[in-house]
């Protein structure tokens, strides 16, 4: 296997490359095209690593690739998920190198999408052809890869619901999460899940002279801010009454656990270039971001932001707000206390409305299974270290929803690094991690067809 990895890694790389140079921007719809041709060349891609039934499975929204590689009814399948769409790209201008041209540096791939997730879901597709290619795959596998993840994967569920023969496996396994470091390899066991909100703040019904009126008229962004800054106290804690009503505590021994992981608190400063870290307290960083919900602003916006100064009191202000929520919370219960709560504390100055955009709920994947079992020591053959559980504190709402659906858990092997940068300028994805992918997804299929024995 690692023989014919090395061989063709070359080629690998360029077809990553060729993916990497399509903008599939999901958020954007002026990216529409570009978004049909990834799910095209990825369907494509699949067939030739070997895959049959490849097709674009039609959604309301962008297609769905399917494909899958079946030969034989009694031993059991693999369901792979990655997702060919990305983050937009903006703002371009902090790019070193532009976003749709990848771009090899210190021995990484510089592009949007590089780790999330086209280097990691094409992983899957090389991992598929170098098994065939050397008459080893041991097992039944079939793809599903998306093209609406990072706008929050609407149109899947219902595809889940349609097509559960069709997607009928003994485990998904999905690399589009994070390893602790290279040299601490490790599996994630739980994601978070998410309410997603749009806020709107209205005053007087027009923008007005903030000298005029200014100090006699409720002004919606001051209002706003207000607002927003009282929905935490001074201990970091969410002030949404029965926010943390169904937070399940997680035990003494497992925090004890989590702990022992390598971490360190001087060196997540200095990458992120900050003094302090902050958050809710009594938990440490690592808590803080994996086991615990939250609550952030990510865009807020009103008034004049053009050149120079504008004297306005404006009769708008908006934001864009996340929770991020861990079991047993759910979306919908969050999102209808944030909306009670966030209309209650409105002063009688302004009207407020909330609008719920796409959710999802948090998942936790168990460790004591046989795929579990398999991704392990797959990790421990191909990296010779002994990998370790965590939980991670982005969001993959598949995978609640396969559980739900499907009643199938997950796997998430991925190997992305924090210094990956997903989701902001000069994303990257090591060469090291996407080789060495290759290669552990290879041996997850050997261990986990043993195993299953
Ligand atoms: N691959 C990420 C999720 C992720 C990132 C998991 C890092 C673990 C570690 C995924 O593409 C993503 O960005 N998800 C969104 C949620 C979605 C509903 C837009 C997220 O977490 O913001
Ligand atoms: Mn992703
Ligand atoms: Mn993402």
């Amino acid at each position: 296997m690692k023989a014919y990895i090395e061989k063709n890694k070359d080629r690998f790389l360029d077809e990553l490359f060729d993916l990497l140079r399509i903008p599939s921007v999901s958020a954007d719809s002026k990216f529409e095209e570009d978004v049909l041709k990834a799910g095209e060349f990825v369907r494509q891609k699949l067939e030739e690593a070997g895959a049959e039934n490849t097709e674009l499975c039609q959604t309301a929204g962008y297609p769905i690739v399917y494909g899958d590689k079946m030969i034989d009814e009694s031993l059991p399948t693999v369901l792979v998920y990655g997702h060919y769409d990305v983050q937009p790209a903006d703002p371009y201008e902090l790019w070193e190198t532009a976003p749709f041209e990848p771009t090899i540096r210190n021995e990484k791939v510089y592009a949007r999408g590089a780790a999330d997730d086209k280097g990691q879901m094409y992983m899957h597709l090389k991992a598929l052809e170098t098994l065939l290619q050397n008459d080893a795959l041991p097992c039944n596998v079939k793809f599903m890869i998306e093209g609406e993840e990072e706008i929050g994967s609407n149109n899947l569920e219902i595809f889940v619901k349609e097509n559960t023969a069709k997607l009928k496996a003994d485990v998904v396994l999905i690399s589009d999460t994070g390893i602790i470091s290279n040299e601490h390899p490790s599996i994630t066991t739980g994601l978070r899940g998410l309410s997603y909100v749009e806020v709107e703040v209205t005053g007087p019904n027009r923008d007005l002279h903030s000298g005029m009126y200014g100090g006699a008229v409720a002004n919606p962004i001051n209002v706003l801010c207000e607002m927003i800054a009282s929905l935490k106290d001074e201990d970091g804690h969410i002030t949404i009454p029965n926010f943390y009503d169904n937070v399940l505590t997680v035990s003494e021994e497992e925090r004890a656990e989590m702990a022992k992981a390598p971490f360190s608190e001087e060196e997540y400063k200095k990458m992120l270039d900050i003094d302090a870290t902050e958050g809710e307290k009594g938990f440490s960083t690592l808590e803080r971001v994996a086991i615990r919900p939250t609550l952030d602003v990510n865009g807020i916006w009103g008034g004049y932001i053009g050149e120079g100064a504008k004297t306005v009191l404006p009769s708008k202000a908006y934001a864009k707000i996340s929770m991020r929520l861990v079991p047993n919370q759910t979306s919908e219960e969050i999102t209808n206390l944030f909306q009670q709560h966030f209309e209650s504390i409105a002063p009688k100055s302004v009207k407020v409305k909330v609008s719920p955009h796409h959710g999802g709920e948090p998942a936790v994947t168990p460790t004591d299974s046989i795929p579990y079992q398999a991704a392990h020591e797959a990790i421990k053959e191909v990296w010779n270290k002994e990998p370790i559980p965590m939980r991670e504190g982005g969001s993959i709402p598949i995978v609640a929803l396969f559980e739900h659906e499907l009643k199938v858990k997950t796997v998430l092997l991925g190997f992305g690094l924090d210094e990956d940068a997903i989701h902001s300028p000069n994303e990257s994805y090591g060469l090291f991690n996407f080789y060495q992918g290759i290669e552990t997804i290879c041996a997850f299929y050997q261990h986990f067809a043993k195993l299953s024995k």
